[in-house]
């Protein structure tokens, strides 16, 4: 073979590497799936995150949580985002309602993406890119995120309540529950690093502080200090709805870094299901690595989310491209779902429970 030949060879294997479905992956789904026919709808997403983070840097957390809250419950299909005319979808659950937050940010990425392609970039979507923004803006770690998702047309409030880990939750109900959705112990410590950011309801944690067990009141693993300053926030009588908040990570609640795992150490981690990782070996010793190895966790924290994103997605022409994010389009099945415009009359068929 001469020169020329050979660079020939090479260029068509790059290209072949560059084009071919070696880009989809096992969920079936793909990297710039939107470039031929959506090319700003991921720059729309993240010009709606930077516009909303610039005004509250919370909705990051938020934003981030609801990605995760999406995908346990029936995958990722964008269900947590339906509303429901009498209070029975996802997001009217306890675990959702009301600390789930960051809704208008996901409509307002959908109304800029529609006025440019209209019934092309489906909600699910759309929350998978922001909770990648939300990542990036909040902590300089990036990456590519597969699309074409497809959204769903069920929101079970109960089924929310089944699927979401609780924050009593022990170590081995925890790895149990990501389990549930092929996730590892691995993905469960990396994944909880999440919790560097934002902030949890007295509801959270009231467990730790008042009545632990029959025979002691405070949790003894969490920091005396610290159990005190939480019984001052938080007087036993609260209730989800109580609006107080406090920050799940002490030393740097709006940055994305890996002081969360440092902190779990100090027996300053805030709800029962972080301290839980210092419970078993296997995820104690992985809480010890990232606590030690900021770039360690950033590369994995990358790897699971992606890995988060792709939990029983739909893909090709399952389910539907949601028009409103809060609303099933008017008919049922796949063709008929992109026909219809959005009215209240298409409520019909939400949620329940
Ligand atoms: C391991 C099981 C998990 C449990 C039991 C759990 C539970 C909780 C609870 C109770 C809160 C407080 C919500 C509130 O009262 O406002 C919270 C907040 C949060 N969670 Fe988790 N979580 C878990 C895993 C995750 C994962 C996997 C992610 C994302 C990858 C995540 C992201 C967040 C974020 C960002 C916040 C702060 C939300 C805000 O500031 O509004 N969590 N979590
Ligand atoms: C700005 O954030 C506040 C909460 O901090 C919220 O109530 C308000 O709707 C937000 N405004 C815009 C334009 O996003
Ligand atoms: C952001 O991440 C890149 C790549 O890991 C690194 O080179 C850079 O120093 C980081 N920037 C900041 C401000 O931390
Ligand atoms: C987990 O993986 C198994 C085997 O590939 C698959 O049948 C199942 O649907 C997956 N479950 C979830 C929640 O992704
Ligand atoms: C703690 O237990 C006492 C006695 O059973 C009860 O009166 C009280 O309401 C409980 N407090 C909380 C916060 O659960
Ligand atoms: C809770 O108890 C405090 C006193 O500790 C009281 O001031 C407050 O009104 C009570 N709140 C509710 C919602 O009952
Ligand atoms: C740690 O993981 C190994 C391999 O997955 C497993 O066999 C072992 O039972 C685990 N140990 C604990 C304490 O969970
Ligand atoms: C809630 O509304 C849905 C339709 O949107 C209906 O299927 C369901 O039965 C209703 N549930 C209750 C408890 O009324
Ligand atoms: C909601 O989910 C629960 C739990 O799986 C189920 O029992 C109930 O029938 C569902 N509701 C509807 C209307 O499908």
């Amino acid at each position: 073979m001469d020169r020329i030949t050979k660079r020939f060879l090479c260029l068509l294997l790059i290209a072949l590497f560059l084009d071919f479905p070696v880009e989809i992956d096992a969920a079936g789904l793909k990297v710039g799936f939107y470039t031929k026919t959506c090319p700003s709808a991921e720059s729309l997403v993240q010009q709606a995150v930077a516009a909303a983070f610039a005004n509250n840097s919370g909705v990051a957390a938020g934003l981030i949580r609801m990605h995760f809250h999406d995908c346990f419950v029936r995958g990722c299909d964008g269900s947590v985002l339906l509303d429901s005319p009498n209070k029975t979808a996802e997001k009217d659950s306890i675990p959702n309602n009301p600390s789930l937050h960051g809704f208008e940010v996901i409509d307002a990425a959908k109304s800029a993406i529609e006025a440019k392609c209209p019934k092309t970039v489906s909600c699910a979507d759309i929350l998978a890119f922001a909770a990648r923004d939300s990542v990036a803006i909040t902590g300089n770690i990036t990456y590519a995120v597969p699309a074409g998702r497809r959204d769903g047309t069920v929101s079970n409030a109960t089924e929310a309540l089944l699927n979401l880990p609780a924050a009593t939750f022990d170590a081995a109900k925890l790895i149990s529950s990501f389990k549930g959705k092929n996730l590892t112990e691995e993905d469960l410590v990396t994944l909880s690093g999440a919790h560097t950011l934002g902030v949890s309801h007295c509801t959270g944690f009231l467990n730790r502080i008042y009545n632990f067990s029959k025979t002691v009141s405070v949790d003894p693993s969490i920091s005396k200090p610290y159990a005190s300053l939480l019984q001052n926030l938080c007087p036993p009588n609260v209730t989800q709805f109580t609006p107080t908040v406090t920050a799940l990570d002490l030393i740097s609640p709006t940055v994305l870094d890996n002081k969360y795992y440092v902190l779990l150490k100090q027996s300053l981690g805030l709800l029962t299901s972080d301290n839980a990782l210092l419970t078993d070996a296997n995820l104690s010793a992985i809480v010890t690595d990232y606590a030690n190895h900021q770039k360690t966790w950033e590369g994995r924290f990358a790897k699971a989310m992606v890995k988060m994103g792709n939990i029983e997605v739909l893909t090709g022409n399952q389910g539907q491209i949601r028009v409103n994010c809060r609303v099933v389009n008017k008919g049922t099945g796949t063709e008929q779902g992109l026909e219809s415009g959005s009215g209240p009359d298409q409520l019909s068929g939400v949620a329940s429970s």
